[in-house]
Protein backbone atom coordinates (compact mmCIF):
# COMPACT_ATOMS: atom_id res chain seq x y z
CA UNK A 1 0.00 0.00 0.00
CA UNK A 2 2.72 2.21 1.42
CA UNK A 3 4.50 1.83 -2.24
CA UNK A 4 0.92 3.06 -4.20
CA UNK A 5 0.50 6.00 -2.36
CA UNK A 6 4.26 6.86 -3.30
CA UNK A 7 3.67 6.34 -6.50
CA UNK A 8 0.63 8.75 -6.49
CA UNK A 9 2.59 11.68 -4.88
CA UNK A 10 5.35 11.25 -7.12
CA UNK A 11 3.03 11.45 -10.02
CA UNK A 12 0.59 14.36 -8.54
CA UNK A 13 4.60 15.77 -7.77
CA UNK A 14 5.87 15.53 -11.89
CA UNK A 15 2.47 16.61 -12.85
CA UNK A 16 2.17 19.61 -11.00
CA UNK A 17 5.94 20.58 -11.90
CA UNK A 18 4.99 20.21 -15.38
CA UNK A 19 1.93 22.69 -14.86
CA UNK A 20 4.90 24.98 -13.34
CA UNK A 21 7.04 24.82 -16.31
CA UNK A 22 4.72 25.13 -19.51
CA UNK A 23 0.98 26.65 -18.38
CA UNK A 24 2.48 29.44 -16.04
CA UNK A 25 2.85 32.29 -17.58
CA UNK A 26 5.51 34.87 -16.50
CA UNK A 27 4.48 37.69 -14.14
CA UNK A 28 6.68 40.97 -15.00
CA UNK A 29 6.51 44.24 -12.16
CA UNK A 30 6.26 46.92 -14.71
CA UNK A 31 8.98 49.07 -14.60
CA UNK A 32 10.93 46.72 -12.71
CA UNK A 33 11.82 48.13 -9.01
CA UNK A 34 10.91 51.59 -9.20
CA UNK A 35 7.14 50.42 -9.98
CA UNK A 36 4.57 52.30 -11.90
CA UNK A 37 5.82 56.11 -11.07
CA UNK A 38 5.81 59.35 -12.83
CA UNK A 39 8.99 58.96 -14.40
CA UNK A 40 11.81 61.16 -14.04
CA UNK A 41 11.99 64.47 -16.53
CA UNK A 42 15.01 63.38 -17.85
CA UNK A 43 13.72 59.35 -18.62
CA UNK A 44 10.18 59.91 -20.07
CA UNK A 45 10.73 57.18 -22.28
CA UNK A 46 11.26 54.64 -18.83
CA UNK A 47 8.03 52.12 -19.67
CA UNK A 48 8.37 51.91 -23.27
CA UNK A 49 12.52 51.23 -22.93
CA UNK A 50 11.22 48.72 -19.99
CA UNK A 51 8.12 47.15 -22.56
CA UNK A 52 10.80 46.72 -25.00
CA UNK A 53 13.43 44.50 -23.37
CA UNK A 54 10.99 42.16 -22.51
CA UNK A 55 9.26 39.62 -25.11
CA UNK A 56 5.76 39.22 -23.42
CA UNK A 57 3.17 36.31 -24.54
CA UNK A 58 -0.31 35.61 -23.88
CA UNK A 59 -0.62 34.62 -20.66
CA UNK A 60 2.17 36.37 -19.24
CA UNK A 61 1.21 39.15 -16.39
CA UNK A 62 1.91 42.63 -16.19
CA UNK A 63 2.58 43.59 -11.95
CA UNK A 64 1.69 47.26 -11.99
CA UNK A 65 2.83 48.75 -7.59
CA UNK A 66 2.09 51.85 -7.31
CA UNK A 67 0.98 54.52 -4.28
CA UNK A 68 -1.78 57.28 -5.08
CA UNK A 69 -2.22 56.31 -8.67
CA UNK A 70 -3.87 54.47 -11.10
CA UNK A 71 -3.75 51.98 -14.15
CA UNK A 72 -6.09 52.08 -17.19
CA UNK A 73 -5.96 49.99 -20.66
CA UNK A 74 -7.02 52.71 -23.46
CA UNK A 75 -6.67 52.42 -27.23
CA UNK A 76 -3.95 54.01 -29.65
CA UNK A 77 -5.47 57.22 -30.25
CA UNK A 78 -6.18 57.07 -26.24
CA UNK A 79 -2.76 56.70 -25.66
CA UNK A 80 -1.39 59.33 -28.01
CA UNK A 81 -3.75 61.77 -26.56
CA UNK A 82 -3.38 61.00 -22.63
CA UNK A 83 -6.94 60.53 -22.85
CA UNK A 84 -8.58 58.81 -19.68
CA UNK A 85 -12.59 59.16 -20.34
CA UNK A 86 -13.15 55.69 -21.24
CA UNK A 87 -10.79 53.22 -20.39
CA UNK A 88 -11.45 49.61 -21.27
CA UNK A 89 -9.64 48.44 -17.78
CA UNK A 90 -9.43 50.92 -14.43
CA UNK A 91 -7.50 49.95 -11.40
CA UNK A 92 -6.39 51.53 -8.36
CA UNK A 93 -5.32 49.06 -5.55
CA UNK A 94 -1.86 49.84 -5.63
CA UNK A 95 -0.89 46.03 -6.91
CA UNK A 96 -2.55 45.52 -10.17
CA UNK A 97 -2.73 42.19 -11.98
CA UNK A 98 -2.85 42.54 -15.44
CA UNK A 99 -3.55 39.70 -17.71
CA UNK A 100 -1.94 39.72 -21.47
CA UNK A 101 -4.68 37.26 -22.97
CA UNK A 102 -3.99 37.84 -26.70
CA UNK A 103 -0.94 38.82 -28.88
CA UNK A 104 -0.90 42.56 -29.99
CA UNK A 105 -0.53 45.29 -28.63
CA UNK A 106 -1.82 46.83 -25.36
CA UNK A 107 -1.99 50.72 -24.50
CA UNK A 108 -1.40 51.54 -20.59
CA UNK A 109 -1.95 54.94 -19.01
CA UNK A 110 -1.69 56.41 -15.28
CA UNK A 111 -5.02 57.93 -15.15
CA UNK A 112 -4.01 60.55 -12.30
CA UNK A 113 -4.44 63.81 -14.16
CA UNK A 114 -0.81 64.98 -16.02
CA UNK A 115 0.91 61.45 -14.92
CA UNK A 116 0.76 60.20 -18.58
CA UNK A 117 1.82 63.84 -19.99
CA UNK A 118 4.85 62.99 -18.32
CA UNK A 119 5.64 59.98 -19.03
CA UNK A 120 3.73 57.50 -17.03
CA UNK A 121 2.47 55.86 -20.26
CA UNK A 122 3.49 52.21 -21.85
CA UNK A 123 2.77 50.18 -24.88
CA UNK A 124 3.41 46.56 -24.92
CA UNK A 125 3.65 44.26 -27.63
CA UNK A 126 2.38 40.65 -26.77
CA UNK A 127 3.77 38.10 -29.69
CA UNK A 128 1.98 35.18 -31.10
CA UNK A 129 3.41 31.92 -30.69
CA UNK A 130 4.75 32.06 -33.75
CA UNK A 131 6.52 34.86 -33.74
CA UNK A 132 7.97 34.19 -30.45
CA UNK A 133 8.95 30.48 -31.87
CA UNK A 134 10.45 31.96 -34.88
CA UNK A 135 12.76 34.71 -33.03
CA UNK A 136 13.43 32.19 -30.02
CA UNK A 137 15.65 33.44 -27.64
CA UNK A 138 15.28 33.61 -23.58
CA UNK A 139 12.78 34.94 -21.57
CA UNK A 140 12.75 38.48 -20.34
CA UNK A 141 14.91 40.18 -17.77
CA UNK A 142 12.36 40.36 -15.26
CA UNK A 143 11.23 36.79 -14.54
CA UNK A 144 12.09 36.77 -10.47
CA UNK A 145 8.74 37.21 -9.43
CA UNK A 146 7.47 34.23 -11.76
CA UNK A 147 10.05 32.11 -10.61
CA UNK A 148 8.82 33.32 -6.98
CA UNK A 149 4.72 32.73 -7.73
CA UNK A 150 6.45 28.91 -9.14
CA UNK A 151 8.09 28.44 -5.72
CA UNK A 152 5.06 29.53 -3.82
CA UNK A 153 2.89 27.18 -6.08
CA UNK A 154 5.36 24.24 -5.10
CA UNK A 155 4.67 25.21 -1.46
CA UNK A 156 1.14 24.89 -2.14
CA UNK A 157 1.74 21.49 -3.76
CA UNK A 158 3.64 20.18 -0.85
CA UNK A 159 1.09 21.05 1.87
CA UNK A 160 -1.33 19.24 -0.48
CA UNK A 161 0.87 16.50 -0.33
CA UNK A 162 1.77 16.20 3.35
CA UNK A 163 -2.49 16.66 3.69
CA UNK A 164 -2.98 13.41 0.54
CA UNK A 165 -0.05 11.25 2.89
CA UNK A 166 -1.88 11.89 6.42
CA UNK A 167 -5.59 10.84 4.76
CA UNK A 168 -3.79 7.57 3.06
CA UNK A 169 -1.70 6.54 5.99
CA UNK A 170 -4.97 6.85 8.43
CA UNK A 171 -7.12 5.25 6.03
CA UNK A 172 -4.68 2.09 5.51
C1 LIG B 1 18.58 61.46 -14.95
O1 LIG B 1 19.12 62.28 -13.95
C2 LIG B 1 19.59 61.59 -12.80
C3 LIG B 1 19.99 62.59 -11.75
O2 LIG B 1 20.61 63.73 -12.31
C4 LIG B 1 20.72 60.66 -13.22
O3 LIG B 1 21.20 59.93 -12.10
C5 LIG B 1 20.21 59.68 -14.25
O4 LIG B 1 21.25 58.85 -14.72
C6 LIG B 1 19.59 60.44 -15.43
N1 LIG B 1 18.98 59.46 -16.33
C7 LIG B 1 19.08 59.52 -17.66
C8 LIG B 1 18.39 58.46 -18.44
O5 LIG B 1 19.75 60.38 -18.22
C1 LIG C 1 -11.44 60.98 -25.38
O1 LIG C 1 -11.94 59.73 -25.78
C2 LIG C 1 -13.36 59.68 -25.84
C3 LIG C 1 -13.75 58.23 -26.13
O2 LIG C 1 -12.82 57.55 -26.91
C4 LIG C 1 -13.83 60.66 -26.89
O3 LIG C 1 -15.24 60.63 -26.95
C5 LIG C 1 -13.37 62.06 -26.50
O4 LIG C 1 -13.74 62.99 -27.51
C6 LIG C 1 -11.87 62.10 -26.32
N1 LIG C 1 -11.45 63.38 -25.79
C7 LIG C 1 -10.39 64.04 -26.29
C8 LIG C 1 -10.09 65.35 -25.61
O5 LIG C 1 -9.71 63.61 -27.21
Amino acid sequence: MAASALFFMMTMFVFCALQCSTVTGFDYQVGGAEGWVVPPANDSKVYNDWASENRFRPGDTLRFKYKKDSVMEVTEAEYKNCNSTRPSFFSNTGNTVYALDHSGPFYFISGVSGHCQKGQRMIVKVLSSEESEASGGSRGSSSSASSASCAAGFSKIGFLLYVLSYITSSLF
